[in-house]
């Protein structure tokens, strides 16, 4: 059996791949385990994100529209010298995605459109800098949200968390999903089947798919000096989404109901992991 190559971190992180790859698990390609140097400057991209959604928290306001977010992230953004990565990302018209209560992700900002007392918004900002790349999302309630909107909000981010939690060196990318599906179906919801986490860092998305669903003991191997994001979209019904033709982004529930999330990138070291962005 050849090496895992080129080289990675250390010898014990050698002979655990080693070990895993006889076994017959997939791997994660070499192209996804961050250098040192690599990591360096994906901190800095992710600490720009982190106080980006710290500003957005602050400034967030009934009565303020998605484009005055918009306005906001791309006004920060451009001035810490970076860029935001959704602009113009496939085709993507603005700086950031903000989903409202029905939407599950990816909502275009517009004028047109309100924050309302009772709303739930998921702001989800990506940033570049230096040609590295940082990714998050949070909830935010707009004025008194209804008691069972909130639970979901709270579960959802306690989704992520646990999936932050189970994603471990070692561990296996259906550990961290089927943590997370049996949390949020525990609590009667359901998670979105069409979407996923990613690697991300030197691109925007990258493998692996980071699926929120799945089964223990299946799926790539978690090794030392992957980054990548853990995105739960929970659905307070029924998991299906569909994707608006009208503008061919925003993806919505399609019962109608409401769905949250909340997106961490994740360093995975020798030891455990680095929560990099949230
Ligand atoms: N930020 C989203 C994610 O978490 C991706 C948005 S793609 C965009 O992966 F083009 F809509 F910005
Ligand atoms: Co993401």
């Amino acid at each position: 059996m050849g090496r895992y190559t080129p080289k990675m971190y250390s010898d014990e992180v050698e002979q655990q791949v080693q070990h895993f790859k006889r076994e017959g698990v997939k791997l994660p390609p070499r192209s996804v385990l961050r250098t040192p140097q690599q990591i360096e400057g994906i901190r800095a991209a992710c600490a720009i994100n982190t106080a980006l959604l710290d500003y957005v928290a602050q400034n967030i306001q009934e009565g303020m529209s998605t484009a005055d977010i918009d306005h906001l992230v791309y006004a920060f953004t451009t001035d810490h010298d970076a860029i935001p990565a959704p602009f113009l990302y496939d085709g993507f018209p603005k700086s950031v995605c903000t989903s409202i209560n029905d939407v599950v992700c990816h909502g275009i900002p517009s004028p047109n459109e309100k924050l309302k007392n009772g709303d739930i918004i998921n702001v989800d900002v990506s940033t570049i800098y230096k040609g590295y790349f940082a990714d998050a999302s949070r909830m935010f309630l707009i004025g008194n949200v209804s008691p069972e909107m909130r639970r979901l909000v709270e579960v959802t981010r306690e989704c992520r968390d646990i999936g932050v939690r189970t994603a471990q060196p070692w561990a296996r990318l259906g550990d961290v999903g089927a943590a997370i599906q049996e949390h949020a179906e525990k609590n009667g919801y359901s998670v979105v089947r069409d979407l996923c986490g990613h690697g991300c860092g030197i691109k925007f998305h990258e493998e692996p798919d980071v699926e929120h669903f799945g089964r223990r003991g299946t799926g790539m191997l978690i090794v030392p000096g992957m980054t990548f994001t853990i995105e739960p979209m929970i659905n307070m019904g029924r998991y299906e989404v569909f994707v608006d033709e009208a503008d061919g982004w925003t993806v919505c529930t399609d019962d109608g109901l409401p769905s949250a999330q909340w997106e961490s990138m994740i360093l995975i070291t020798e030891n455990g992991n680095e929560v990099l962005t949230e």
